[in-house]
């Protein structure tokens, strides 16, 4: 299959050779999909994307006129891509279903204790031979109520190392009807009643877009610590930034910006007009951002190279990518369908 990946890092290079073993001929570019960039697709079968590139309608109509039959996104979030559009025009999707979840919530964890235990501070500190001690102190985890939003592989991963240091975790999922062991299933409403640690572990919605807004923080204990590793777009920026001005808000630790596209992932220190909000955010000596890294493990990045050469591998075989088809309505479903029209 002839395929252009959009938006690669020098790092993925190596992990995708390693899953491809030149079975298809792929095209790395550094730049991201867009309006500007789509003609590189030009005489390709599939596209590679990641969550920044922007496959949008338009793009996605680009796309289609040059012949492209498939998206794959190197990512498990799909919100970024028009699945309207592709099914409008044809064009399959697919995305990684499932990688490394404990990378994920490895993150969401390191960011809880470096925000409580002030490590960033104590380091910068620590290198002016600053070893004082008086705005480091933190706080115990364990004994403290963890509440997550979203109890997918993510959300569970992360139960389980919070569970680990002796929280009590409380969950709440709008689709999930089993119970899990060691978390107890609450209302949104109770959980952030309730909880001294919120974590966001949703996917982004129409559902889930500010699902953290002025409302959803009232209901909140002052000082709570919020973590959002999952997409920026489920925190209204600016009201978290009134919770943090008011104190409502004690911590926050965030690996994702609702208007991270175009900014993260690539330098901006030398831009002369930089993201006022995001510096606002930043300001704050409680906030911890990282650049949506939280997948950034080894593990991960092998797991994605080698689903995504599995998802083309299936392509060219003309079939079903199975867990990993993303379509607006799901290809399996549609050849059930076939099957009873058929019969
Ligand atoms: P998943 O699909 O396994 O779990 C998501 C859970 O959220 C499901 O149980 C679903 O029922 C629940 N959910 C959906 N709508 C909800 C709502 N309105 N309220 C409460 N719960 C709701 O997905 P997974 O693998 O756990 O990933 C979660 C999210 O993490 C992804 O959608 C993606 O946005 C984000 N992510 C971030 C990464 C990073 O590097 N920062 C890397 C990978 C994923």
């Amino acid at each position: 299959m002839k395929v252009v990946a959009y938006s690669i890092k020098s790092f993925e290079k190596e992990f995708l050779a390693k899953a491809n073993q030149k079975k298809h001929d792929i095209t790395l570019i550094s730049n991201p999909l867009g309006p500007e960039t789509a003609f590189y697709a030009e005489g390709k079968d599939a596209v590679v994307v990641f969550t920044n590139d922007n496959v949008s309608a338009p793009v996605v109509h680009q796309l289609a006129d040059m012949g492209i039959k498939y998206i794959a996104t190197r990512s498990a979030g799909t919100d970024h891509i028009d699945k309207q559009a592709a099914a409008e025009r044809g064009i399959k999707l697919a995305n990684v279903p499932v990688y490394s979840p404990q990378a994920i919530a490895e993150h969401t964890v390191a960011l809880a204790l470096s925000l409580s235990r002030q490590v960033v501070k104590a380091e910068e500190h620590s290198l002016h031979f600053d070893f004082r001690q008086d705005e480091l102190i933190g706080f115990n985890f364990h004994g403290k109520t963890v509440g997550l939003v979203g109890l997918g592989h993510i959300g569970q991963a992360t139960a389980a190392i919070f569970n680990g240091l002796g929280c009590k975790v409380i969950g709440y999922d709008a689709f999930l009807t089993e119970s899990l062991p060691s978390i107890e299933m609450v209302s949104f409403a109770e959980l952030l009643m309730q909880s001294d640690i919120i974590s966001l572990h949703a996917p982004l919605t129409t559902d889930t877009h500010h699902l953290i807004n002025a409302s959803s923080l009232a209901l909140m204990k002052d000082g709570v610590m919020l973590l959002n590793t999952s997409r920026g777009g489920l925190l209204n920026t600016r009201d978290v930034i009134h919770g943090l001005n008011t104190g409502k808000v004690g911590y926050l630790g965030i690996d994702v910006y609702e208007n991270e596209k175009g900014l993260f992932f690539e330098d901006h220190e030398h831009d002369e007009v930089k993201d006022t909000l995001l510096m606002d955010l930043m300001q704050h000596p409680n906030v911890l951002v990282t650049p949506h890294q939280a997948y950034l493990t080894k593990e991960a990045l092998q797991q994605i190279a080698d689903q995504t050469i599995k998802n083309l591998d299936l392509w060219q075989l003309k079939k079903c990518v199975g867990n990993a088809c993303v379509c607006s309505k799901n290809c399996r479903v549609v050849e059930a369908e076939k099957a009873v029209v058929k019969s």
